[in-house]
């Protein structure tokens, strides 16, 4: 038995944690874990902690139930914050699940004919000691940028003992995750091991906001598609999960005081988000510490409200020269000087705004692309002159802000409201840019807070190709059909981007992070999985880890791509349909997939 261990050891698996911690020693010990193993959760620091549970075993749970599917952990207390105590039972359930339920048999991380490691003698871990250094806030699952210390420390000794310390029950969660990362499945023997004994892991988020935003107005997509997507974020430490719920193609968002909105604006009545599943979406995401942050994109991309309200949407649908008004058919915008547009949005806001307080502390009132052409047929304003429609537009953000503010929620607006249309925004409000480096520099050096999000590194659409169709009297100028971001963004590119480029360092404090965009035009539930992951998880290492290493270089590919391929593989254990990125030849013969490696 030890000459077997001890061939093994000569081949141990590479760093095997996404995303990269901070910093991350580790030994070369085999060591295992059993479904018996027990988790003790203490609050305070050692020597002066009270045991607060150690009942998680595996008789209190229901391992086989998938990612994505319902089940008792998702039981949602109406209208509730989850609370500390309920983001950590989540979390120790997830980690039976993970390891024990959703685990791999690395083979394609070893050559051929590897010996995979043997019980023998083994050390098993005996416990797990998750240590809650402070108690937790009110708070502690829609905090605003910065307010939940996510940092946790990890060690796992030779002999067996792991301990998980953070500050915040969101921190532990971070921390358990990592945990979960360190084991593999055995082919043959019913326990789960780690060849990296001991560990010693201090981490901590680089950038507060770590998003995925998507698009389901484009595309409707299930309950259990959404989760899934939370899941895989939660999974790769992102804490944002942006919801771009509606849009000009498809109101799905049930609004009981505006029930027409859904019934006519959906794209079939039943292809909706009813106030149950919008609650449980919203606590899913919560209770792993990821905030579902909820945009309502305004003026424009609103045309499905005409569906319902034909009297509030100026432009709408104008055929065949729709991309007069809109960069996308239908056109149609939400009319800029009109009382009844004001009374609508009242009443959305009072009824839709309180049923995302308890989950979020932010709210997205959108504000890209708005076409100035589309207001020469608003009724109300008649012009296209930004000296007419800017003030008007002015009113109607600060109206709207107003009111959000009003409800204890910050508002998040896209850049073009700050850029283009010259606002004068609130101090609180958060700018999301999409278009360049040059507009982060521009909002931060404005004093605003700012989310990245360079739409030629991390849209996710891109290089698919045109959706539009074109007549043959013009195809040819449209020749190939490329898309207007084409190529495809490899996840090399997307890992290559680094959200504090352009940003003089006294701003980079302003730049709260950042979002991958998955927008849905061409994407549904069949090719969701593989458009997002494992795509989206180079975005998260770069937001969780840094663009650049401790040394302060450029992050290397050669570093990330096979730690890459293994949160693949985990990605595909818990069920989510995520790409490969190399093939195993690359993983299992080491450097032979390399250029230019000068070590
Ligand atoms: C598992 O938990 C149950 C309920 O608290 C307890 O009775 C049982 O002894 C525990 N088993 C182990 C192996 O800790
Ligand atoms: C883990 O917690 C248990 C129960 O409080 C305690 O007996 C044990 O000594 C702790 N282990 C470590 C490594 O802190
Ligand atoms: C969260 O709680 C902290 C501490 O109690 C408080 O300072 C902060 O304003 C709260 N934030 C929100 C968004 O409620
Ligand atoms: C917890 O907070 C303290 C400061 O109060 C800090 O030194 C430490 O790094 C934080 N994180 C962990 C995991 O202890
Ligand atoms: C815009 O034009 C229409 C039709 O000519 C007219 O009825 C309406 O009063 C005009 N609105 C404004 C604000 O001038
Ligand atoms: C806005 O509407 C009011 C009437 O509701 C009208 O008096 C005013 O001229 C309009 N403003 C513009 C810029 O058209
Ligand atoms: C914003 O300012 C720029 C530069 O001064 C100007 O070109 C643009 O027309 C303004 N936009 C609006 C909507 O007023
Ligand atoms: C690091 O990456 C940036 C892109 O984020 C690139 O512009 C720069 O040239 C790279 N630096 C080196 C030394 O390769």
């Amino acid at each position: 038995m030890k000459s077997l261990l001890s061939l093994f050891l000569a081949i141990s698996l590479a760093a095997a944690i996404w995303p990269i911690p901070k910093e991350y020693t580790h030994g070369d010990t085999v060591i295992w874990i059993k479904e018996d193993v027990a988790f003790y959760w203490v609050v305070g620091v050692a020597g002066n902690a009270d045991v607060k549970s150690d009942v998680y075993n595996r008789s209190l749970l229901h391992p086989h139930s998938a990612v994505g599917g319902k089940d008792e952990d998702d039981q949602v207390p109406h209208n509730a914050s989850p609370t500390g105590d309920h983001v950590i039972d989540y979390a120790i359930k997830q980690t039976y699940k993970t390891i024990f339920h959703r685990n791999f048999v690395p083979w394609k991380f070893h050559p051929r004919n590897w010996d995979e490691p043997q019980d023998g003698e083994a050390t098993y871990i005996s416990c797990i000691n998750l240590s809650l250094l402070k108690n937790h806030p009110e708070n502690v699952t829609k905090p605003l940028a910065g307010e939940v210390d996510e940092s946790y420390t990890l060690e796992l000794t030779k002999e067996g003992e792991a301990t998980i310390s953070a500050n915040s029950s969101v921190g532990i969660v971070r921390g358990l995750t990592t945990f979960t990362q360190l084991f593999f499945a055995h082919s043959s023997i019913d326990s789960a091991y780690t060849s990296l004994a001991p560990v010693s892991i201090s981490d901590a988020p680089t950038f507060q906001h770590r998003g995925l935003n998507l698009d389901v107005a484009r595309n409707y997509f299930s309950v259990g598609d959404i989760k899934r997507m939370i899941d895989a974020c939660a999974y790769n430490k992102m804490n944002r999960f942006h919801l771009h719920v509606t849009d000009g193609q498809s109101w799905p968002l049930e609004i009981p005081a505006l029930p027409e909105l859904s019934e006519k604006g959906a794209y079939r009545p039943d292809l909706v988000y009813t106030v149950d599943d919008f609650r449980e979406l919203q606590w899913h995401a919560a209770v792993q510490g990821v905030q579902l942050i909820t945009e309502i994109d305004m003026p424009g991309h609103t045309s499905s409200i005409a569906y319902s309200y034909p009297d509030l949407i100026a432009a709408f649908n104008i055929q065949p020269n729709w991309d007069t008004y809109a960069a996308e058919p239908p056109s149609g915008t939400l009319k800029l000087n009109s009382s009844a547009v004001s009374a609508f949005l009242d009443t959305l806001f009072a009824d839709l705004l309180p049923r995302i307080l308890p989950y979020t502390s932010y709210f997205h009132t959108g504000g890209d692309e708005v076409n100035k052409m589309a207001y020469t047929l608003d009724n109300t304003v008649n012009s296209s002159d930004p000296a007419v429609l800017q003030p008007l537009m002015q009113k109607f953000v600060d109206r709207n802000h107003d009111q959000v503010r009003s409800l204890g929620l910050t508002p998040i607006v896209w850049e073009e409201m700050l850029l283009d249309w010259n606002l004068t925004l609130g101090e609180d409000v958060v700018v999301q840019s999409w278009q360049s480096d040059e507009a982060v520099a521009k909002i931060v050096g404005a004093g605003h807070k700012a989310l990245v999000g360079n739409y030629e590194y991390w849209y996710l659409d891109c290089g698919k190709g045109q959706w539009l169709d074109f007549d043959p009297s013009v195809a040819a100028n449209y020749w190939p059909y490329n898309d207007y971001c084409a190529p495809f963004h490899n996840w090399r590119l997307i890992y290559s981007y680094d959200p504090l480029s352009g940003v003089p360092l006294e701003s980079q404090h302003l730049v709260l992070g950042g979002e991958a965009h998955m927008w849905a035009e061409q994407t549904d539930p069949v090719n969701l999985d593989r458009m997002v992951w494992p795509r989206a998880a180079a975005a998260a290492e770069v937001l969780w880890s840094g663009a650049k290493d401790a040394e302060g270089r450029n992050r290397s590919q050669i570093d990330a791509s096979p730690r890459l391929s293994e949160m693949r593989e985990r990605l595909v254990a818990m069920g989510v349909g995520a790409e490969p990125i190399q093939m195993p030849y690359c993983l299992m013969e080491g450097e032979r997939c390399q250029v230019g490696y000068t070590g």
